[in-house]
């Protein structure tokens, strides 16, 4: 029988790494399981948290700093790293830096994003913020392919988050990174199956 052969993925983060985690589960034991594997985690903060939960499950990892660098210069060496781990797909989760088109280009239509708005209304950082500070009844997150803009690729999917009653920033974030959490590798799964 044909097998299908999973899709290799190199999950970029820069700090926590909560969607990383949850979507290294997901490969490990869970709906990715069959689709794609996770080849490495990369982070542009030698320090970022999430680095050493990846290392306690198992996975790879790798960071360059990017402080003082140059968009394309930085991007340049990523692109160098990345060659021998031959990744089919970049997913970003949570990675707090701008693409270049020198990363773009190399991995056209194969760079996935989460954005915790609707991209449509909100694009940048401070969504959460952004959600709260307007009183927002329901919020939404957007999975996207990432294209030269900001927050501004073909989407792949929307998933509505419910505020109702959430009257701190914190409980917006709670609520809205269970969503993340859940909906990120359900997206994912779509795209790689
Ligand atoms: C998430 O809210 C994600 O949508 C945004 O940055 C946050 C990262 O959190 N891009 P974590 O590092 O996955 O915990």
């Amino acid at each position: 029988m044909f097998k299908q052969m999973k899709k290799r993925i190199a999950i970029f983060i820069s700090g926590r790494g909560s969607n990383m985690e949850t979507i290294v589960r997901q490969t490990q034991s869970g709906i990715l399981k069959e689709v794609c594997e996770v080849a490495l985690v990369f982070s542009n903060k030698p320090q970022a948290r999430g680095l050493e939960t990846a290392k306690e499950l198992g996975i790879e990892t790798a960071s360059i700093p990017s402080k003082g660098k140059k968009r394309a210069d930085f991007d340049r060496e990523v692109v160098h790293l990345l060659e021998p781990y031959g990744v089919d797909y970049i997913v970003l989760a949570g990675f707090m830096r701008i693409l270049s088109p020198v990363l773009i280009q190399a991995y056209r239509n194969r760079i996935i994003n989460i954005h915790p708005a609707d991209t449509d209304e909100f694009q940048g950082i401070g969504a959460y913020e952004w959600a709260f500070e307007n009183k927002k009844e329901f919020t939404k997150i957007t999975v996207h392919f990432v294209d030269e803009g900001v927050d501004t690729g073909q989407v792949i999917a929307k998933a509505e988050v419910d505020l109702r009653g959430a009257d701190t920033l914190e409980e917006v974030e709670r609520r809205g990174l269970e969503v993340e959490h859940r909906f990120y590798s359900e997206a994912l799964e779509k795209v790689f199956k």
